[in-house]
């Protein structure tokens, strides 16, 4: 059954954007054309819907963007929206261009911004997870997160021919503030000796021993794959410079990746995630749905509410890690 009350549908992209987000945004719009609903885009996140920084958009409004990294809506993070009058600023542009509905793609800080929205106005509001660092409980995949993991292995790769070259030991520190999903997958499909993820602090010594058993073993290079929220990672190039005064054998070099993991075309899977969210967040709020996210589960399209998405508690992949230590030997 069609909310039939829902005429005008609102679309933002908030905290840090993430290849796929433009594919979400297209079919948003587009899901609203075949719906036969209005569109909004709202620029700059909720910077944007306090300002009323806002633009209609049509099926033709979104072309040519499958293909493209980042978001053209941009995306930002509000310290205003955070606060009472903010909230109350961007209702009002809210009711003034008659917007009855908003989708906020983004992580689950921003979804925080769309339930506090929701339950001070009873506004209705479906989230769509993008982020690369697929940390958002409730999905098995966020936005942007494939596309990244490519990066960093074709990055580690090439790292990979120099480190050999050289007979090196490579630091390689990659996205993942709270999540070291990115360290641990693309670890694995790069062949990483050792991968440090903040989910499980294994301390420097182990690290050192497994280097010096490394060595021992006949390997002439290596690379450890460090996320950026690891306890190590924190000091990477600290950590660098005890390795080479603690191993004097090891020859250091350290890679921060940094942003260039965020940005890229995106990959075939981020664009067709992207493509089944954005459809599955009009149709949730069509039928009525609201404080939700829409998410990927065993390759199927489910809604999850946001209270279940705020628990955080999603467990580190232990097989993996295991895995990792047995193809790594
Ligand atoms: O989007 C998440 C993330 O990429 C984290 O992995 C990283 O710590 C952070 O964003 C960097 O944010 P900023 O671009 O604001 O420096």
């Amino acid at each position: 059954m069609k909310n039939r009350a829902i005429q005008k549908i609102g679309v933002l992209t908030s905290g840090g954007d993430s290849p796929g987000m433009n594919a979400a945004i297209r079919a948003v719009v587009r899901a609203c054309a075949y719906q036969e609903i209005k569109c909004i885009g709202v620029y700059r996140g909720y910077q944007g819907l306090i300002e009323g920084d806002f633009i209609e958009l049509g099926p033709r409004s979104v072309r040519n963007i499958i293909n493209k990294g980042g978001t053209f809506l941009k995306s930002a993070r509000s310290d205003a929206f955070r606060t009472k009058e903010g909230m109350q600023e961007a209702i009002v542009q809210i009711r003034n261009v008659g917007m009855d509905a908003l989708v906020v793609i983004g992580g689950d800080g921003s979804f925080k911004g769309a339930t506090a929205l929701a339950l001070e106005y009873d506004f209705p509001v479906i989230g769509i997870p993008g982020t690369i660092d697929n940390d958002i409980e409730g999905t098995d995949f966020t936005i942007g997160y494939d596309t990244a993991l490519n990066t960093v292995v074709e990055a580690i790769d090439k790292i990979r021919d120099t480190a050999s070259s050289h007979n090196r030991l490579f630091l390689i520190e990659v996205m993942g503030r709270d999540a070291g999903d990115i360290a641990l997958n693309a670890g694995v499909g790069a062949g990483a000796e050792e991968i440090l993820i903040p989910e499980e602090d294994l301390g420097r010594e182990r690290l050192l021993e497994k280097l010096a058993a490394s060595k021992k073993s006949g390997k002439t290079s290596s690379i450890v794959v460090v996320a950026e929220g690891d306890q190590i990672g924190k000091n990477i190039f600290g950590l660098a410079d005890y390795i080479n005064e603690t191993l004097p054998e090891y020859d250091v070099r350290v890679t921060v990746l940094g942003h260039i993991q965020r940005g890229g075309s995106p990959s075939c899977y981020d664009r067709v995630l992207a493509s089944r969210l954005g459809v599955a967040a009009v149709d949730a709020l069509l039928e009525g749905k609201t404080r939700s996210m829409v998410a990927i589960r065993s390759n199927t399209v489910i809604t999850v509410p946001f209270k279940e998405v705020e628990k955080r508690d999603r467990k580190v992949d232990f097989e993996l890690i295991r895995v990792s230590e047995i193809v790594s030997i």
